[in-house]
């Protein structure tokens, strides 16, 4: 069920990972709702992040829920590696290129007790997702080319913010519309009005001085 309050999920891609645990601790503190981990493996996207093991790590610092972003091939067969490292949320992407069968996958997901996410990247178009929509609880809607943190944010994503919110209003059951990339109070603000309701930010919170004025700003408090 969609929640209806302003969900912030800082990626940790962007924290001191000389310091995961303390940096996990101090999101938490500064009152993070989820933590978002970016997973990469260098085909998907042009970077490689981290895996299974770091969920483990971030899995152990905190009950906060973790929001596992698979920008990676195959994500089916590595799957089960997420959900025992402690994924309470995961998402894979529609694109061809991330090499599995989508319906099966968000399946796999479900079956196995997490949250089904589902996502596109700022080139595919709405369309690709929208035969998936029924079948998961968040659409995460990429508001940078994945692969790095502290790219541009790219405002033409808003439409599809705004197909998505479109859809929820004829459904029951609401789907979390999540944006990520390029997140700071600005196109928070702007991604809120458009229907997002949960924001990944990592730059924006993880190079701010003080956290928790860095997630209220998100939040527009
Ligand atoms: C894909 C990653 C980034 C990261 C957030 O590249 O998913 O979008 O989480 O990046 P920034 O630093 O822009 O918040
Ligand atoms: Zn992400």
């Amino acid at each position: 069920m969609a929640s209806n309050k302003i969900i912030v999920a800082p990626s940790i891609l962007a924290a001191d990972f000389s310091n995961l645990a303390g940096e996990v601790h101090a999101i938490e503190k500064a009152g993070a709702d989820w933590i978002h981990c970016d997973v990469m493996d260098g085909h998907f996207v042009d970077n490689i992040s981290f895996g299974p093991m770091v969920v483990d790590v971030a899995r152990q610092q905190t009950k906060l829920p973790l929001d596992v972003h698979l920008m990676i091939e195959h994500a089916d067969h590595y799957l089960p590696r997420f959900v025992k490292a402690g994924a309470n949320s995961i998402t894979v992407h529609v694109e061809p290129e991330a090499k599995h069968d989508v319906v099966k996958t968000l399946k796999q997901i479900r079956d196995a007790g997490c949250r089904v996410g589902l996502s596109l990247n700022p080139a595919t178009p709405f369309e690709a997702v929208e035969p998936f929509l029924d079948k998961i609880d968040l659409l995460l809607v990429m508001t940078v080319h994945p692969g790095f943190g502290g790219q541009p944010f790219r405002p033409e994503m808003m439409e599809k913010v705004k197909r998505a919110a479109e859809w929820n209003k004829s459904r029951e059951q609401k789907i979390d519309i999540e944006v990520d990339g390029g997140i700071n109070a600005e196109t928070a603000h702007l991604s809120i009005h458009n229907g997002a309701n949960v924001l990944v930010a990592g730059t924006s919170i993880f190079h701010a001085k003080d956290y928790s004025e860095a997630i209220r700003e998100l939040r527009g408090e």
